[in-house]
């Protein structure tokens, strides 16, 4: 069987295929670029897939050969597991050794979407998916030319973001190309992605549920469709009721999670008091970035004069500022600056994912 080399010589094909809603039929276009990428996923070779909440590199779930490839390209290490993409919830249940009501319950009500269930694995599921445990993470994404492409392959797709392990995750088919360059030999271009977050993890072994990772479904939103309370990482009760972020997935996350994570590579720190850091850091004449969430701020204008000082404006509301997170970092990586700043974003429920990406961005360790 063919197998492509990790570093090919020449950059990867990047075709334009239907936008995240699709074609009953596809264009013709689409169908070929599918008919490829399927053909190629069949041999043993990774694909670029669109996804409603960043690009994933995928590959035959089921060959694990083809899976070991995925680690290799990313600089994956080895104890993190990866997410198995399913066409529907049939296929996700010939992957799991069980189907728990709460699983049932999620996925009823979030598929395709930007959810993914942990539940207990089939045999047919090669370890090295799982990172050698018990467990198999499943989601069916909202993105329609990826599901057809699922149903051509004719098998499951393990993908992780398409980044190098640490990187910002992509979520534009440019930002693939930045990071992964010759290294993988398909993209599927389908535009921007619609959250621009990774989904929500929650892991249905345990009683009750629990969210290893807050993505774009909150856990209000899951409590309401499972019908009981949801953990939040860390195993805490989650923030349902009150108006609190969940606690940082620094203390008890998924297997393989490391604190510092979706890192820029310009340093990036988050403060309440961006005004007089960021002043602080112009007057020792370092080049700065500053996502604030007050543009029209008297103090943000007074500073935004500075040649040194490039000002981001952020939205004020959660969805619209994760949409735009991981393109703002990329974007701002280009500039080479010596260091971005961020306001502190509110502390509600609604901002949990934000918060979790900003910690792990920011995080020394
Ligand atoms: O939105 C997403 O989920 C994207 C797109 C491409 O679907 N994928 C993604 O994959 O974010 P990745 O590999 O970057 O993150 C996978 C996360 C990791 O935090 C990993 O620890 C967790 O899922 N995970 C995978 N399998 C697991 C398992 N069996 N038990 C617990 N956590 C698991
Ligand atoms: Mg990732």
């Amino acid at each position: 069987m063919p197998r492509v080399p990790v570093n090919r010589p020449s950059l990867p094909a990047l075709v334009r295929v239907a936008g995240p809603s699709g074609e009953a039929v596809p264009d013709p276009a689409t169908a070929a670029a599918l008919a490829r990428a399927a053909e190629m996923l069949a041999t043993g070779q990774l694909v670029v897939i669109p996804t409603e909440t960043v690009y994933g590199l995928a590959a035959n779930a089921l060959d694990a050969d083809a899976v070991a490839l995925i680690y290799r390209v990313k600089g994956r290490p080895p104890d993190n597991p990866l997410i198995v993409h399913v066409s529907d919830t049939a296929m996700a249940r010939r992957l799991a050794a069980d189907w728990p009501e709460v699983a049932a319950r999620a996925t009823a009500a979030c598929w395709p979407g930007p959810l993914t269930v942990v539940v207990r694995k089939a045999a047919a599921v090669p370890k090295i998916v799982t990172a050698g445990g018990e467990t198999v993470a499943l989601r069916c994404p909202a993105v329609a030319v990826t599901r057809r492409l699922i149903e051509q392959a004719g098998c499951p797709l393990a993908a992780p973001s398409a980044n190098r392990s640490e990187a910002v995750s992509p979520t534009t088919a440019a930002h693939v190309l930045d990071g992964l360059g010759s290294r993988v030999g398909l993209i599927l271009d389908a535009g921007p992605c619609e959250h621009g977050l990774e989904s929500t993890v929650l892991d249905c072994t345990v009683e009750p549920p629990r969210i290893l990772r807050p993505g774009p479904i909150t856990a209000a939103t899951l409590a309401a469709v499972i019908g009981m309370p949801v953990l939040g990482p860390g195993n805490r009760a989650a923030p349902v009721a009150e108006n609190r972020p969940a606690p940082p997935a620094s203390l008890d996350r998924s297997p393989g999670q490391r604190q510092r994570h979706y890192a820029p590579r310009t340093p990036l720190e988050v403060s309440a008091e961006a005004a007089p850091r960021v002043a602080e850091l112009l007057g020792s004449g370092s080049r700065i970035g500053w996502l604030t969430l007050r543009p029209e701020a008297a103090e943000v204008r007074r500073l935004a004069d500075s040649p040194s000082l490039v000002v981001v404006p952020m939205p004020a509301d959660a969805a619209a500022y994760g949409r735009m997170l991981y393109a703002t970092l990329h974007a701002l990586d280009h500039r080479h600056l010596d260091r971005l700043v961020a306001d502190a974003v509110p502390d509600e429920t609604a901002w949990a994912a934000v918060h979790d990406r900003l910690s792990r961005a920011t995080s020394e360790i």
